[in-house]
């Protein structure tokens, strides 16, 4: 029928498919990277493909992610296309839920409380929450045991981080009620919310299902927490000094542009929001970072080294304590992360929802094109969809695009610089991205934080998170990896390694 009937050509072409509104809903559900990438070669940068009845039109490349990303809200939007998803697991008027003015109002004041000031005083939590996690967890049984070199033992990285990840965000922005909590009901409240956060709930938003109940119920009682713990710091009307950095602390001082203060319910809704934000984007970042590690433990051996020359001080295995600007000048720790999220972005498709006919640009589709024509229209009603990751693994701009290699980020004329320039002489035009800068443009072929007015207001907390994760483990850890390197579940919402993925360890001689 499609073969026949090919469709409206003033719309972008149709990935052919043989099940009507199923699609191509298993080949993209699959691996939607290699599905993109295979409907590229076919079709070039901009096509439609059926998803359960949904008309989804991709735009690939850096073009492309400037198209959605950058697009104009007044023709397409996040909320239309998330609401439906969020709204039940963060609560009402909150994000996607409000007119998004009044959510860039609430992202703003989610930004106060993201200060340099409060990341100094976040570190040594951190610290702390990892190195004692490390020292009682069972997980690192075989570190407890030995004081010397010797035996190796294994932990589920996935698993092992994301606690470690919900350990270190309670600690420093959540507040010190729900660390405390954490040990007892918070935990169970969380993972059935969580529930509520997968693939199956962004296409089927209500399913008369238990994973949905608990679900609405983890909510209510999340939301209830912390509204009862908002109103005794309002009453409080004082911080110490443990809770003077959280987020709370800073929400409660903000208030919107006509003067009114931010609801209780929306501050409760606002850190829920964040918790399920930053959770499981950092936690799978960290999850792969450590397995690129362990593949390569040349590298665990230079961040060791780093580490020494830093923070050594003299003594074997002894460490002083990195200030937050110290840790975030880590030429190596910064680029096994900046690597680490070119390859395995936790984030691989961002939808928009089209409220208005927009027309693209033919020469999106293909750059090379000269042929004066009339652009596609991508119709009121499509999702569009923004697949930063294949523009990161493209070969024509990675010179050995799918291989992990963080020097390719240390040296302002090598590869990621060359990068940059492979893409400038395949696009014939002159790109300032500026290195060091390079994932802040909404046509930049590195944005695993996103861009334009949805960026992701987490990626400092995210690389603070991460290198404390990452420089405490290899202060104290040899990492190895003894099993081929796990292959990419992408049946999840975040992108995660497949089981088995069991890094092996050794307590480190000197640690
Ligand atoms: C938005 C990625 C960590 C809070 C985004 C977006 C991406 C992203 C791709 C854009 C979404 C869109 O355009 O629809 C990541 C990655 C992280 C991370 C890769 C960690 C490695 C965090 C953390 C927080 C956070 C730790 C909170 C502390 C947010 C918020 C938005 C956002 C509030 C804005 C959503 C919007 O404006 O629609 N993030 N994120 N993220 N992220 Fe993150």
């Amino acid at each position: 029928f499609q073969l026949l009937f090919p469709g409206d050509p003033t719309h972008p072409p149709v990935v052919l498919h043989w099940l009507p509104i199923i699609g191509s809903a298993i080949e993209y559900g699959n691996d939607p990277i290699a599905f993109f990438r295979k409907c590229q070669e076919k079709y070039g940068n901009v096509f439609t493909f059926i998803l359960l009845g949904r008309k989804v039109t991709v735009a690939l490349g850096p073009k492309g992610n400037n198209f959605i990303l950058g697009g104009r809200h007044s023709q397409m939007n996040a909320e239309d296309a998330y609401c439906h998803f969020t709204t039940p697991v963060f609560g009402k008027d909150v994000v996607y839920d409000v007119p998004n003015y009044v959510f860039m109002e609430q992202k703003r004041f989610i930004k106060s409380g993201l200060t340099t000031e409060n990341f100094r005083a976040y570190v040594k939590m951190m610290e702390e929450e990892i190195c004692s996690f490390i020292e009682n967890d069972s997980a690192f049984r075989i570190y407890q045991l030995s004081d010397e070199r010797g035996e190796w033992g294994q932990f589920h990285p996935l698993n092992t981080i994301s606690e470690i990840t919900i350990l270190t965000a309670s600690r420093t922005l959540q507040g010190k009620e729900i660390r405390a909590s954490l040990d007892k009901t918070f935990a169970q409240r969380y993972a059935d919310l969580d529930g509520g956060f997968r693939p199956l709930n962004f296409m089927f938003p209500n399913l008369p299902l238990e994973s949905y109940r608990k679900r609405d119920k983890a909510h209510k009682a999340m939301s209830d927490f912390y509204r009862e713990m908002i109103r005794k710091r309002r009453a409080r009307k004082s911080f110490s000094d443990d809770d003077s950095h959280d987020m709370i602390a800073a929400l409660l001082t903000q208030k919107y542009k006509d003067g009114h203060q931010i609801p209780e319910h929306e501050v409760a809704h606002i850190m829920i929001a964040l918790l399920m934000a930053g959770q499981h984007t950092s936690a799978a970042t960290g999850t792969w970072a450590l397995l690129r590690i362990a593949e390569h433990p040349e590298i665990g051996a230079a961040l060791y080294n780093e580490q020494i020359e830093h923070f050594g001080i003299g003594e074997p295995g002894v460490f002083r304590t990195a200030s937050y600007e110290e840790l975030r000048a880590l030429p190596l720790l910064d680029a096994v992360i900046r690597e680490t999220l070119r390859l395995h972005s936790p984030i691989h498709s961002i939808f928009r929802k089209v409220t208005q006919d927009v027309p693209v640009p033919r020469s999106l589709s293909s750059p090379r094109s000269t042929v004066a024509s009339r652009p596609y229209i991508v119709p009121k009603g499509h999702y569009v969809l923004a697949c930063a990751a294949v523009s990161q693994r493209d070969p024509k701009i990675w010179p050995n695009a799918d291989k992990w290699d963080p020097y390719r980020w240390l040296e302002k004329d090598g590869v990621a610089a060359q990068a940059y320039k492979a893409y400038e002489d395949v696009n014939g035009e002159k790109v300032d991205y500026g290195f060091g800068a390079v994932s802040k443009g909404t046509d930049s072929p590195y944005q695993p934080f996103g861009a334009g007015r949805h960026r992701c207001i987490g990626e400092q907390f995210a690389y603070l998170q991460l290198g404390m994760l990452i420089s405490t483990i290899i202060r104290k850890l040899e990492l190895r990896l003894d099993i081929p390197f796990p292959e990419v579940n992408y049946h999840t919402l975040i992108v995660l390694p497949k089981d088995p993925c069991n890094i092996s360890y050794r307590r480190r001689w000197e640690a």
